[in-house]
Formats: structure tokens, C-alpha cells, sequence
């Protein structure tokens, strides 16, 4: 399968931030769930499991049903989901040093994973139950691409089961300043413009428009974000990332992303949201 030039780009990317001498985060690449919905805060590393949780948390997966990761990272979150549910469960990852760990993480459990693009699925229509996507959708070029395929996969009744990260406004109606914060995030995470230049409401129509029927639409930054952001600025997570990625990245690349990040969260620019979407059974 061929894949383009951004999709080779981000498989860099990620092998770059892929060690497999360091298992961080029990393989879970997601920002965490940091705070439960009172408030309460969830401690690391069980706030990695708690995104997958949460996302599939009432949606109503049975052992029988076939349920698909896109952008499966690790393999984590589909080890979750499997021993959570008990359901077939299958990866795709455009990553090649992704797909390698999670197939390993994987080996006896029965759980297939394959490197392919959410924007070009290797399956036919009508094929799973669920599709999962946690933290993909901001790499795919385009997200909308990946919605429709997501669509085309599912079975009549199935469901899509999305965390995301978004801008609110689209990114051309922002001030000249808030524009050069999103563009040098953009840049850094292998983000393409594509993603930003529409809102959080042009966003939901854009499910709807693929032909889900929206389940569920929850802004949960608050939650995800602070947390995110204040535990990889404590020194000890500098060092460490020192270690693995050389002092530039630990101590000046990435909290200077982290930074840049907090700042975009805390000027409305940005927001994590979990999706669910039905593709609804004709009558
Ligand atoms: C932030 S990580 C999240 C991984 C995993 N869902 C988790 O929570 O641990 C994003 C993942 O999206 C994958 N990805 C990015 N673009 C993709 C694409 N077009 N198709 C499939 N996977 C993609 C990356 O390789 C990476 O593994």
C-alpha cells in the first residue's frame, strides 16, 4: 500500500516519539483524562485508560461485536477495550514503529493490527460494529476524509467513538498573534491546516453531513488539558524526556509545545471533545 508524503511524515514523527525501552504511560500515546466528572482527580497512569473509558463508557459493546482502533498508537487502548468488553478487536495505525510495539503488545490476544490510513481503510463497507479513533483525527489529512471512511466501514447501527482535539474558531478568523500560537502547534504535532479552518459548530455539521446521526458531543478540555500540560512541565518529566530525546527536546522543545498548548486551551482556541456518531439503519 502507498502511502503520501504527510502520512510518511507522521509515521516519522511518532517513530521518533516511540522508545521501546521506555514504556511511558503503560503505552497509552493519549493526553490523559485527568479529572474525573466531579472534579476528583484521577491519578497517572490509570487518567491514560480513563480517555478509552470514558469514550466507550454506555456505548453498548458485547463480546460479539467487532470493534476497530484507528490510530491504535500502542496498542494500549485496544488491549483496554478488549479485556473491558471482551469484543474482536482490531488496530490500524499509519506508524510503522507504532504498529511494530502494538503488535507486539498484542501477540496471544488475538488482536490483529495492520499500518494503513484512517483516510483510506483496508476494510470493506459495512464491516465493524465500532470504530474507535482516539487523538488521530488532528494528523489525518483530512479528518473529514477519515469521517467518511469511518462511515463507509461501520455497519448500518454501528458506531463512531471519537476524542479530539479542535480548534473552536476556525483558524483564518483569528487574530494575526493567536494565529502564530496554532500554526507553530500545527507545525511541531504534523497538523495539517486543513484540520483548523473550520469551528467546533462546522465541526459537528461535518458529522452530520457524512451521514451519522450525532450521539454524544462533550467538550471535556478542562479535564484533559491543565492536567496534560502541568504534569509534562515538572521537572522530573523534563529530565526523563531529556534522557530519552536529548536535552534540547526535553528542556526547551517540548515545554515550550506544552507551553503554547496551555496557553491556546486557556484563550478559548482550542478544546478536546468526545464524539459519538450512529450511522443510523435505514428502514
Ligand atoms: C496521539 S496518538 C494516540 C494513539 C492511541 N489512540 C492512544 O490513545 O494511545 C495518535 C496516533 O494517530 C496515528 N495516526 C496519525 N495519522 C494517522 C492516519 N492517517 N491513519 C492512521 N493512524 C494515524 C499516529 O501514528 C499515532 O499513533
Amino acid at each position: 500500500m502507498e502511502f503520501t508524503e504527510h502520512e510518511e511524515n507522521v509515521s516519522q514523527f511518532y517513530s521518533r516519539v516511540a522508545d521501546n525501552s521506555h514504556d511511558w504511560n503503560e503505552g497509552f500515546l493519549t493526553f490523559g483524562l485527568w479529572k474525573t466528572k466531579s472534579g476528583e482527580p484521577i491519578p497517572r497512569p490509570k487518567c491514560y485508560r480513563a480517555i478509552y473509558d470514558e469514550l466507550s463508557e454506555g456505548s453498548g459493546i458485547q463480546p460479539h461485536h467487532d470493534v476497530l482502533d484507528v490510530a491504535c498508537g500502542q496498542g494500549a487502548g485496544m488491549l483496554r477495550v478488549k479485556s473491558q468488553y471482551g469484543c474482536n478487536t482490531q488496530g490500524l495505525d499509519i506508524s510503522v514503529a507504532n504498529v511494530e510495539i502494538a503488535t507486539r503488545r498484542l501477540r496471544d490476544t488475538g488482536v490483529t493490527v495492520t499500518r494503513g490510513s484512517g483516510t483510506k481503510m483496508p476494510y470493506g463497507e459495512n464491516s465493524f460494529d465500532y470504530v474507535l479513533c482516539v487523538e488521530g483525527g488532528p494528523n489525518m489529512n483530512s479528518r473529514e476524509d477519515f469521517l467518511r471512511e469511518a462511515f463507509r466501514v461501520l455497519k448500518p447501527g454501528g458506531k463512531l467513538l471519537m476524542a479530539d482535539i479542535v480548534v473552536l474558531k476556525a483558524i483564518q478568523d483569528l487574530r494575526y498573534l493567536q494565529q502564530l500560537v496554532l500554526k507553530a502547534a500545527a507545525k511541531a504535532w504534523i497538523i495539517p491546516s486543513i484540520n483548523m479552518c473550520y469551528g467546533i459548530d462546522e465541526y459537528k455539521q461535518k458529522v452530520k453531513d457524512v451521514g451519522f446521526k450525532m450521539r454524544r458531543f462533550e467538550l471535556i478540555g478542562d479535564r484533559v488539558i491543565p492536567g496534560y500540560c502541568n504534569f509534562n512541565l515538572s521537572l522530573s518529566v523534563m529530565r526523563e524526556q531529556a534522557k530519552i530525546r536529548g536535552p534540547f527536546v526535553g528542556y526547551m522543545g517540548g515545554p515550550i509545545i506544552d507551553i503554547l498548548l496551555q496557553k491556546a486551551f486557556s484563550h478559548g482556541l482550542i478544546e478536546y471533545i468526545l464524539v459519538v456518531a450512529e450511522k443510523e439503519i435505514n428502514e
